[in-house]
């Protein structure tokens, strides 16, 4: 009874608060604003996180709901069994989130998801060693060219259809996976030699002296013998040579080496870093556009060649956490500016990035860098069903990578305490600081110190919450992520669950976290 007066008197106060009150000054609100989205953010990210791992587990055998008769350590594409047929394993898409799920076991071996991913990593390794060694329509074993395979049924056989083959990316993202694995699971046990799966667990994985029986040794052995070689490109439409392979190629190179080193493979080891050498040296400076002033993603290729494929080249093609400076780097210069580019070919490409930009987002400050839905690159014609006259669609995948890319630029400068500015990055940074009274001076190094730093890191937050803001407002009710999401009016289009969206969209939620 008491509740009734009470209930009275604070709706009177309220009332009389709101009607006496004074608007908050302008320079409050924006603060007040960005802290009240940002905590939105926040916690949709968190549920989201959860909802992703799930999905994304659904996709992989054993254990997974939508692939109860796939081949135990197969991580299917997407459920979509027609319109468009995703029911298989492409080796990108399985390495590739069978790498996030190597993050999150790594992070704590003991927790109770780890013990679900263990056999799941233990399955999709002795897998990969049978899809090595089949005879495929890219070829065999015997002299390693069916490791070009890209995709195979969910039973563990040959996919025998007409396709862009072969692809040369697989074996090194592959190689990538496995070493990671190897390497968390050493951390986690005393000695290889002493593990729970009795001795010598390493052996399938990388033994000098059994090649053939080498998982990321036979892995390596492709990549250092096929690197120069052309071949389709991620996204398995032209042939040639591609930014995302040759990165991920470098980076499996650089790491086999020094896997082989440590088992004492000493010819190996100096043979991976020669190759390693020959293809940063040789090949990548290639892919730098100084009439374009931005990456592109195929040589001598028609296209304009800005493509989510460069930034997620960067992502993947580098070590994370490493302080050395590597080239084409998620923050180097040159990934940045083509991030730029792309984002602002994106967003007046697609009707739904101009739409008036959602309350939620506070990051109107940045006319270019305000999130955007972005696809796989300008002139893609394929809608998540066939061949559209209307053109692509914005990706899930793309969107997360760049928000990734931006994440992963703060976590850098504050891991090796600076920010250099140079005259290439400008447009980049230009952008970046729109509308503030501060600008970056090209030549400078900024350190944590300078007044600046903090500016440019959190305005590389904030751009970077702005994309993963575009995924919120597309992601259904569920939390459910599918390939694309509509041009016009951002329903998400093209194969549903997609692993790969919840991969990239896990990874990028984790750069955010490490920050
Ligand atoms: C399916 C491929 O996976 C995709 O990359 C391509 O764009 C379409 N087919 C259309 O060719
Ligand atoms: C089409 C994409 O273009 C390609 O990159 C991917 O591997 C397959 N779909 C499967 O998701």
């Amino acid at each position: 009874m008491l509740l009734v007066p009470f209930v009275l008197v604070a709706y009177g106060v309220l009332y009389a608060l709101a009607y006496s009150i004074p608007p908050l000054p302008e320079s409050w609100q924006r603060p007040l604003q960005e802290a009240l989205s940002r905590d939105s953010l926040d916690s949709w990210l968190e549920r989201e996180e959860d909802i992703a791992i799930d999905r994304l587990l659904d996709n992989v055998a054993p254990g997974g709901r939508n692939v109860r008769d796939a081949a135990p350590g197969t991580v299917i594409a997407s459920p979509s069994r027609h319109h468009p047929n995703y029911y298989y394993q492409w080796v990108r898409d399985a390495a590739i989130t069978t790498s996030t799920l190597v993050d999150l076991y790594a992070e704590d071996p003991y927790s109770f998801l780890s013990s679900d991913l263990v056999p799941i990593l233990d399955a999709y390794t002795v897998l990969q060693y049978k899809l090595q060694h089949s005879n495929n329509p890219s070829g065999s074993f015997d002299d390693l060219s069916g490791l070009g395979e890209p995709k195979f049924e969910a039973d563990g056989s040959p996919f025998t259809g007409s396709w862009g083959r072969p692809q040369r990316d697989g074996p090194a993202l592959r190689a990538l996976t496995l070493i990671s694995y190897l390497k968390a699971y050493n951390e986690t046990h005393s000695s290889l030699w002493d593990s729970d799966f009795g001795d010598e667990w390493f052996r399938p994985l990388y033994d000098a002296d059994m090649p053939a029986d080498s998982i990321i040794k036979a892995d390596l052995e492709y990549v250092s013998h096929y690197w120069n070689a052309s071949g389709f490109d991620l996204w398995e439409e032209v042939e040639g040579l591609h930014f995302f392979t040759a990165m991920v190629q470098a980076r499996a190179l650089r790491e086999g080496a020094k896997l082989a080193a440590l088992f004492e493979d000493p010819g190996a080891a100096a043979w991976y870093a020669l190759q390693a050498r020959k293809l940063e040296e040789e090949l990548l400076p290639k892919f730098w556009s100084e009439r374009n002033g931005h990456l592109v993603e195929t040589l001598d290729s028609p296209r304009g060649g800005l493509d989510c494929g460069l930034l997620l080249g960067a992502l993947h093609g580098t070590e994370r956490n490493s302080t050395a400076t590597e080239r084409f780097a998620p923050y180097s210069d040159e990934v940045l500016v083509s991030l730029l580019a792309l984002a602002r070919d994106q967003r007046y490409r697609f009707p739904i990035n101009s739409a008036p930009s959602d309350s939620s987002n506070a990051e109107s400050e940045f006319s270019l860098l305000q999130g955007t839905g972005v696809g796989r690159y300008p002139e893609d014609v394929y809608d998540g069903y066939g061949t559209s006259p209307r053109g692509g669609n914005p990706w899930f995948l793309c969107t997360s990578s760049v928000a990734e890319t931006l994440f992963r630029t703060v976590e850098h400068a504050v891991a090796v305490e600076q920010l250099p500015i140079s005259s290439r990055g400008m447009p980049f940074w230009d952008a970046l600081m729109e509308n503030s009274s501060t600008s970056l001076e090209p030549g400078r190094t900024y350190k944590p110190t300078d007044p600046e730093f903090d500016e440019v890191m959190a305005r590389l937050r904030r751009a970077g919450d702005a994309f993963l803001v575009v995924v919120k407002k597309h992601t259904d009710a569920e939390g459910r992520l599918s390939e694309q999401f509509d041009r016009w009016n951002g329903y998400e289009r093209g194969a549903e669950d997609l692993t790969w969206s919840y991969g990239a969209f896990l990874q990028a939620v984790r750069a955010r976290q490490r920050l």
